[in-house]
């Protein structure tokens, strides 16, 4: 119970504003639900690893370089960046980043920061639009959304170890204008119609029912809002839909991976205007890799050792496409 009642505490912010009042309830019901201890159940060892981070403020937040940076170097005390340090470690695996506390470099296992090198020129001016990040995991990009001048972002992202992340670095930011919600696309209501940019990045492939994906998107967003949907996708295969008949590159959870030409059908089904690919990028072994900070296998061990132009399962090895559209 008394868990229950610091969680709420957490997500106190969000059910604090009056634009989602309609929702919040239906919301936080859902929230509390994903979160279930007996889900998770290294939880309250997570829970202790943040609880046990120095207590340190700082008005240092840097959400526009490619190191989301939050506390400097000289505010820092040796003990206090060990017991951080160790705290962050507890985490383990940080697999977006990169971020910077006190000078101590969380080098995740994506350079997160490329991916929106990529994206920043053809991104709609965010200077004080809502803006809605689906699957952010732990928030990375959320920051280089304000960073972008956006007036408020809520990430969502089901996996209860990215919101334990994301709680970690807002226990130094303190942010007002970013809140994280441990829910699912699917779980947005279906009148929300907030938005003016929603990204969904990464997370389409995740779905066993793309269309309803795309749907829940447009729903989210104002009429004439902005999606920035970024995908695996694949150069060729039969009905424009490759189906791994298990893992892709290791991943048990990916369901189909299209071709550009058949996502932009898909957005024309779910009514998207103005349909424009603005980037294909194949993924390096530099911009996803095991690093101190995630340990496990990456990229590298999930392509076949004599010909990394495929995956270990013999797909094409992963390649991504950054798709930009209108809410009709
Ligand atoms: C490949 S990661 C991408 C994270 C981030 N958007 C990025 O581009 O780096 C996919 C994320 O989608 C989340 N996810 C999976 N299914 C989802 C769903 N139905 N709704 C929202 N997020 C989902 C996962 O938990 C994971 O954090």
């Amino acid at each position: 119970m008394r868990r229950n009642a610091t969680k709420i505490n957490e997500f106190k912010q969000f059910l604090g504003r009056q634009e989602f009042a309609k929702w919040c309830d239906q919301l936080l019901a859902q929230a509390l639900y994903n979160i279930r201890p007996e889900r998770h159940g290294d939880l309250s060892r997570w829970q202790a690893a943040v609880d046990n981070l120095p207590a340190l403020s700082t008005d240092y937040k840097i959400y526009d370089g490619s190191r989301i940076s939050i506390g400097e170097v000289s505010e820092i005390l040796p003990a206090d960046k060990q017991q951080l340090k160790k705290s962050l470690m507890e985490l383990h695996p940080w697999r977006k980043g990169p971020y910077e506390l006190f000078g101590l470099h969380v080098d995740s296992e994506w350079r997160s920061d490329w991916k929106w090198d990529r994206l920043a020129a053809h991104l709609p001016d965010m200077n004080g639009q809502n803006v809605l990040d689906v699957g952010c995991g732990n928030g990375y990009h959320c920051w280089r959304m304000l960073g972008c001048g956006a007036n408020y972002v809520l990430g969502i992202d089901p996996s209860v170890k990215f919101l334990i992340q994301h709680q970690a670095i807002n226990q130094y930011a303190r942010e007002t204008r970013f809140d994280f919600l441990p829910l699912a696309s699917e779980h947005l209501p279906e009148d929300l119609a907030y938005f003016d940019t929603v990204f969904s990045m990464g997370v389409i492939y995740h779905r066993r029912t793309p269309q309803n994906h795309l749907v829940e998107l447009r729903n989210a967003m104002v009429t004439g809002g902005t999606l920035i949907l970024e995908t695996l996708i694949v150069d060729e295969a039969a009905n424009g839909l490759l189906m791994p008949a298990s893992r892709y590159a290791q991943m048990s959870n990916v369901w189909f991976i299209p071709t550009v030409s058949k996502l932009t059908e898909e957005l024309t089904k779910a009514k998207f205007i103005n349909i424009r690919c603005v980037d294909i990028n194949e993924t390096s072994m530099n911009e996803q890799r095991s690093t101190d900070w995630m340990k496990f296998y990456s990229l590298k061990n999930h392509l076949n050792a004599t010909n990394p132009a495929i995956t270990i399962e013999g797909y094409p090895r992963p390649k991504r496409a950054i798709l930009i559209a209108n809410g009709a």
